[in-house]
């Protein structure tokens, strides 16, 4: 027998740019041309939504004409379903390794190009245009990418960085108000989780001007993504809160009830009570939490939610290590921290909070 040890050097340091902005997509043509190697080719894989920017506004900020490919909106394009169509018209146009893609749309969009990207040839660049302020503060920074499949969310898929995101809040005008509401769910998560005064500032509804508070949120996000890209120290899981129970109460709903921010919101309010029990969060940090999640008019109740299948779908959460379940609770607004142990009847009882109503003041 012969055994040889392949020893590989370490992958040079990652950095990219996260330009926030109104107006940030007029950054394109200086983004791309800072490149090296120079794109050879650009795709872009847009939300149909957005036809009109990807037909009309991205083409005249870019150097050669791109190959535009325009998908449906909604999650169900994230799946495997359209990886074939994608990765052949890739192909068919002789997209080599320099090339680039650009990621105009959502979460979905921007999960399944990122993906695309990082399986085609084995990896191309690709820059992200996020369009929703989900997008902007959470799925476009941090590599995570890949599809759903019928077993589950995001089962299979890659990391691979972007080379930029360029954040045009120019964008978010045409955002309907639900989805920008969901987006906020996620904001005053990274306040709970790191920055009681970024909390603070949108605890009463949203500030005329976002872009402090996106940029604030993307920097809380990137740097606990820096810390820990590949979720093998845990740090990373510290994003997830409110995340535990609000993916199995999408999960329990079939994915159509709740947008993500919103089942996130139903989700915020289990670890919020959790924390209360476990940790000694205080009553009014509780009352603070529900107060703003209600200013941005998410959902913190629901009295038709099967408890017990919430309960027998904890386990399978994706963060689950050996069948039990990783909290990640507060102690105070500004600081998280991941519980191994939970007691049964705590859990029970921030679970059951669901079914009620909070009493709001
Ligand atoms: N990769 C990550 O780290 C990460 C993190 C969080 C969420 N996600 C994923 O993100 C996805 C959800 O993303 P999302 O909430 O952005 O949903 P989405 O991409 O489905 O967009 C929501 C809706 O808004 C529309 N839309 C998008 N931009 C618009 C605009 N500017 N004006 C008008 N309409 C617009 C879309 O057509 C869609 O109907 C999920 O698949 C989730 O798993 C990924």
């Amino acid at each position: 027998m012969h055994s040889l040890q392949v020893s590989l050097p370490p992958p040079p340091a990652h950095h990219y740019t996260i330009h926030v902005n109104y107006g940030a997509l007029n950054l394109l043509p200086h983004t791309l041309h800072t490149l090296t190697p120079a794109p050879s080719q650009i795709a872009i894989l847009a939300d149909q939504t957005l036809a009109n920017i990807a037909e009309q506004r991205l083409p005249a900020l870019l150097p050669s004409s791109p190959l535009l490919i325009k998908l449906p909106s909604g999650e169900p394009t994230k799946s495997l379903h359209h990886l074939p169509h994608i990765l052949s018209t890739l192909a068919a146009a002789r997209l080599d390794r320099h090339a680039i893609i650009l990621a105009l749309g959502g979460g979905v969009i921007g999960d399944l190009a990122g993906f695309i990207a990082g399986i085609y040839l084995r990896g191309i660049r690709y820059i992200q245009l996020p369009t929703t302020l989900l997008a902007m503060v959470d799925s476009s920074v941090g590599g995570k990418t890949g599809v759903n499949l019928p077993e589950g969310k995001n089962l299979v898929g890659v990391f691979h960085q972007p080379t930029a995101v360029l954040a045009d809040l120019d964008l978010l005008e045409t955002l309907p108000p639900r989805e920008r509401h969901a987006g906020f769910a996620e904001i005053i998560k990274y306040g709970i989780i790191a920055d009681a005064a970024l909390f603070q500032s949108i605890a009463s509804g949203s500030p005329s001007d976002l872009a402090p508070i996106i940029a604030r949120s993307i920097e809380i996000k990137a740097q606990i993504v820096a810390e820990d890209e590949r979720e093998t120290t845990g740090r990373r899981a510290l994003l997830n809160f409110g995340h535990t129970a609000g993916h199995a109460i999408e999960a329990i709903t079939g994915y159509h009830t709740y947008l993500h921010g919103e089942a996130i919101a139903l989700g915020i309010r289990v670890a919020t009570r959790l924390s209360r029990l476990t940790l000694g969060l205080s009553e009014e940090d509780e009352r603070r939490i529900l107060n703003a999640l209600a200013a941005h008019h998410l959902p913190l109740h629901d009295s038709m939610l099967n408890l017990q299948a919430l309960m027998d779908r904890l386990p399978n959460d994706k963060k689950a290590q050996g069948g039990r379940v990783r909290w990640i609770l507060t102690r105070a607004i500004g600081q998280a921290e991941i519980v191994e142990t939970i007691n049964s009847n705590d859990l029970k009882e921030a679970l059951e909070i669901l079914h009620q109503p909070p009493s709001l003041k």
